[in-house]
């Protein structure tokens, strides 16, 4: 099918990450603050309005969904969702971001609804510093959650992990030496300034990619990969090992002269770019057309021309231009 989804940039969209909820059982410092209020109920997406959205972008040439949060996997009924979505015609890849919490119990479930693959956050191996970070996580439940993922037959799973400096800087080497010895992938993303995290000084902990990649490569010498995901990550190999390492830089390697991805967030806002607040009401239209999705396909065609050229992060201003938090906006 040709997409008729194309920026004004020339950008083809084949990517929609769909948040599912802004609920997590986590809080980590990077994300949300200590005392998150979350939406009341009647401002969330159904998971019937979730599914309408994602078939809409099928029908117009998507062909990757991921599914984010918040925490997705805390949504009731999130497997019936699952479910739905990949069975979607034309649908290439259903795919999931989670903090790994209930993976022990539902990843052979989400396998065996159609997930095709899973990404799963963890940015520290040391149990303590990992509740730190997260500061409601068990390290010992994600783990198990991995190992399930693995015996679940579940390929090309990722691990995530957000360096700070002076946290976890210290852990690059082991968290590599962990995927390695577990044949998974693992990016390292540079932390992002959304939300207002007054506790939590940006400036200080922020550590670039090319300084994790010197770190690695005095270890184990990496080599471009020919395969990438779609993704934002620039992924390397390893000459003796099947895992890739990727590097996920927003500030260090701008990436948006091929972004082929939009979000909507749980409240049914089309977001065009994460560095940006342009965005489109899409729950409106759902709503006000609860039996027609071509107003929907229509509201989501007319917002692609706001769609900016890139992202204006900016890491030395005082104030975050952003104040979503990343769990309002799915990652
Ligand atoms: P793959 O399909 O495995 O490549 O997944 P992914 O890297 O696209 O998804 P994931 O949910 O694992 O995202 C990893 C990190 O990339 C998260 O911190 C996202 O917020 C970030 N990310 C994804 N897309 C963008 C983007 O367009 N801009 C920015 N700045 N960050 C992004
Ligand atoms: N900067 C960078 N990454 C972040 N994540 C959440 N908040 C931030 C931030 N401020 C990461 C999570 C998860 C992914 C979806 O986004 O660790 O791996
Ligand atoms: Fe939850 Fe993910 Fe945010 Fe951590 S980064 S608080 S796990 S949504």
């Amino acid at each position: 099918m040709t997409s008729r989804l194309v920026d004004g940039f020339g950008r083809e969209i084949t990517y929609v990450r769909l948040s599912v909820t802004d609920r997590c059982d986590f809080r980590c410092v990077y994300c949300m603050s200590e005392d998150m209020q979350f939406l009341p109920r009647h401002q969330v997406l159904s998971l019937e309005e979730i599914h309408r959205v994602g078939k809409a972008f099928v029908e117009m040439g998507v062909t990757k969904l991921r599914l984010t949060g918040g925490e997705p996997l805390v949504r009731p009924n999130i497997l019936w969702l699952v479910e739905k979505l990949a069975a979607l015609p034309g649908l290439r890849e259903l795919t999931l971001t989670t903090n790994g919490s209930q993976l022990a119990k539902l990843a052979r479930p989400l396998f065996d609804a159609g997930l095709s693959r899973i990404n799963i956050s963890l940015d520290s191996l040391d149990p303590a510093r990992f509740r730190a970070i997260t500061r409601t996580g068990n390290l010992g439940e994600v783990l198990s959650g991995i190992d399930a993922v693995q015996s679940a037959g579940f390929e090309r799973t990722k691990l995530n992990a957000v360096i700070l400096r002076g946290r976890n800087d210290d852990e690059i080497l082991p968290l590599t030496d962990f995927a390695r010895n577990r044949g998974l992938d693992l990016s390292f993303i540079e932390e992002m300034p959304l939300g207002a995290i007054s506790e939590h000084d940006r400036a200080r902990t922020y550590i670039s990619s090319e300084e994790i990649r010197r770190i690695i490569q005095q270890r184990h010498p990496l080599l471009a990969a020919t395969d990438q995901t779609g993704g934002p990550s620039r992924y390397y190999r390893m000459a003796d090992s099947a895992s890739r390492l990727g590097f996920i830089s927003p500030h260090s390697h701008n990436f948006c002269g091929t972004c082929n991805r939009v979000r909507v967030t749980v409240e049914g806002r089309l977001l065009l770019c994460l560095g940006n607040e342009h965005s489109a009401d899409l729950k409106q239209v759902l709503r006000e057309h609860p039996d027609n999705d071509i107003p929907l396909r229509n509201a989501i065609i007319n917002a692609l021309p706001l769609k900016p050229e890139r992202h204006y992060f900016n890491l030395d201003e005082d104030e975050p231009r952003i104040v979503r938090f990343m769990n309002m906006t799915g990652g």
